[in-house]
């Protein structure tokens, strides 16, 4: 049964981000996953269960496109914390079916064709990932994007029929900095070097002082088109 999120919301809306996070690992022991792409604010997110000392499945999306520093610091992340994170993969026909259609760097190309590309590479995988689970941890943030002002911390997925938790959803970037530094959380190096957001290697470059945070996925595309299907609201 589809739960009433706009009462959960209200409920858990003066919560820390340790008693939602506890809130939701107590009652979802076996049904609730993270998915991590090694940024800062899943880094942070990472600590954060961590300290909670209860289970969760903790996976990544490796599309096979990632820079190597994200391989880095998932190395880093996995030594620090004595774990092991899930990788997803995408399947090697569906790869060799997409190479055989649009080359190796055919995103570039039109945006059909790299909504296709995040499909194989990350969406498919991600479905394959989130099966059985009945929520989702992301580390989603308002501030990100124009397409992300009106996340909630709490919402439903009617995409993949589950709850999708956004526990950041209100941290700033200095606050997930701040905690980055206070607690000695390793980090992707590529944050130094101007990468706020990180995706693919091909898919994400530096932004200069002043720009927006994701200016750098997929720029040569419009802001509204900015978002590979992993967050996308069916209605
Ligand atoms: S994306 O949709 O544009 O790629 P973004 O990089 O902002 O997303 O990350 C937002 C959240 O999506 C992350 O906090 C993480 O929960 C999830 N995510 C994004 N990329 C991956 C990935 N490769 N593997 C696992 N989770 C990911
Ligand atoms: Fe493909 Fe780029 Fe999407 Fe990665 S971000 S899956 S390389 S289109």
């Amino acid at each position: 049964m589809k739960p009433d999120i706009d009462t959960i919301n209200r409920q858990l809306k003066h919560s820390s981000v340790e008693a939602v996070l506890d809130h939701f690992l107590t009652a979802y022991q076996g049904k609730i996953g993270f998915s991590t792409s090694f940024g800062a604010e899943d880094q942070v997110l990472n600590d954060l269960l961590h300290r909670q000392q209860k289970a969760i499945k903790i996976f990544t999306l490796d599309t096979g496109r990632l820079p190597y520093e994200t391989y880095d610091v998932m190395d880093e992340t996995n030594k620090k914390y004595g774990i092991k994170i899930d990788v997803y993969t995408p399947k090697s026909s569906d790869l060799q079916a997409l190479y055989k259609t649009q080359g190796i760097n055919g995103f570039y190309e039109s945006i059909e064709n790299r909504k296709r590309c995040c499909y194989v590479r990350k969406i498919a995988p991600l479905q394959r990932a989130l099966k059985g689970l009945e929520v989702w941890i992301t580390g989603l943030r308002q501030e990100q994007s124009v397409t992300r002002g009106h996340l909630e911390l709490v919402e439903y997925d009617d995409t993949h029929g589950l709850i999708k938790l956004n526990p950041l959803v209100r941290w700033s970037e200095t606050d997930i900095w701040d905690y980055i530094a206070a607690h000695n959380v390793p980090y992707n190096k590529l944050h130094d070097a101007g990468y706020p957001s990180i995706g693919c290697a091909p898919c994400t470059r530096a932004v200069a002082k002043g720009e927006d945070v994701r200016a750098g996925r997929w720029w040569w595309e419009e802001p509204e088109h900015k978002e590979c299907g992993l967050h996308i609201k069916s209605a």
